[in-house]
Protein backbone atom coordinates (compact mmCIF):
# COMPACT_ATOMS: atom_id res chain seq x y z
CA UNK A 1 0.00 0.00 0.00
CA UNK A 2 1.34 3.54 -1.17
CA UNK A 3 2.42 5.61 2.52
CA UNK A 4 -0.42 8.36 2.69
CA UNK A 5 0.71 11.54 5.07
CA UNK A 6 -1.70 13.43 7.44
CA UNK A 7 -1.32 16.81 8.30
CA UNK A 8 -2.12 17.89 12.31
CA UNK A 9 -2.40 21.52 13.60
CA UNK A 10 -1.97 21.52 17.76
CA UNK A 11 -4.01 24.14 18.54
CA UNK A 12 -2.24 25.20 21.35
CA UNK A 13 0.40 26.36 19.21
CA UNK A 14 -1.44 27.96 16.06
CA UNK A 15 -1.73 31.64 16.26
CA UNK A 16 -4.09 32.03 13.37
CA UNK A 17 -0.94 33.07 11.04
CA UNK A 18 -3.01 31.45 8.20
CA UNK A 19 0.41 30.59 5.77
CA UNK A 20 -0.98 27.37 5.74
CA UNK A 21 -4.70 28.36 4.45
CA UNK A 22 -2.67 30.78 2.48
CA UNK A 23 -0.17 27.71 0.82
CA UNK A 24 -2.18 24.57 0.97
CA UNK A 25 -6.11 25.58 0.88
CA UNK A 26 -7.20 22.02 0.44
CA UNK A 27 -5.47 20.83 3.48
CA UNK A 28 -6.49 23.56 6.14
CA UNK A 29 -9.86 24.89 7.50
CA UNK A 30 -9.49 28.14 9.42
CA UNK A 31 -12.55 28.63 12.44
CA UNK A 32 -13.98 31.69 13.22
CA UNK A 33 -11.11 32.59 15.55
CA UNK A 34 -8.78 32.24 12.34
CA UNK A 35 -7.36 29.29 13.64
CA UNK A 36 -6.52 26.47 11.81
CA UNK A 37 -7.69 23.05 11.74
CA UNK A 38 -7.18 19.91 8.93
CA UNK A 39 -9.43 19.55 6.48
CA UNK A 40 -11.64 16.34 7.24
CA UNK A 41 -9.24 13.50 8.75
CA UNK A 42 -6.12 15.37 7.90
CA UNK A 43 -5.29 13.17 5.29
CA UNK A 44 -3.75 14.62 2.44
CA UNK A 45 -5.16 14.04 -0.88
CA UNK A 46 -2.33 12.16 -4.09
CA UNK A 47 -0.49 14.58 -5.42
CA UNK A 48 -0.84 17.38 -2.37
CA UNK A 49 1.76 15.88 -0.36
CA UNK A 50 4.07 19.17 -1.56
CA UNK A 51 1.86 21.43 0.03
CA UNK A 52 1.91 19.91 3.26
CA UNK A 53 5.35 19.94 3.84
CA UNK A 54 5.49 23.44 1.94
CA UNK A 55 2.51 24.29 4.99
CA UNK A 56 4.86 22.50 7.93
CA UNK A 57 7.80 24.56 6.39
CA UNK A 58 6.09 27.76 6.84
CA UNK A 59 4.24 28.16 9.82
CA UNK A 60 6.21 30.04 12.14
CA UNK A 61 4.45 28.48 15.19
CA UNK A 62 5.88 25.40 13.89
CA UNK A 63 1.95 23.93 14.84
CA UNK A 64 2.10 21.29 11.98
CA UNK A 65 2.51 18.21 11.91
CA UNK A 66 2.78 15.62 8.85
CA UNK A 67 2.95 12.36 9.63
CA UNK A 68 3.24 9.25 7.38
CA UNK A 69 0.39 6.65 7.79
FE1 LIG B 1 -1.88 28.33 12.64
FE2 LIG B 1 0.48 28.05 11.63
FE3 LIG B 1 -1.59 27.92 10.08
S1 LIG B 1 -0.06 29.43 13.25
S2 LIG B 1 -3.12 29.24 11.03
S3 LIG B 1 -1.10 26.51 11.72
S4 LIG B 1 0.34 28.89 9.60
Amino acid sequence: MTERLRVQVDPDKCQGHARCKALAPELFELDEYGNAHEAGDGMVPPGLEDKAWLARSNCPEIAIDVIEE
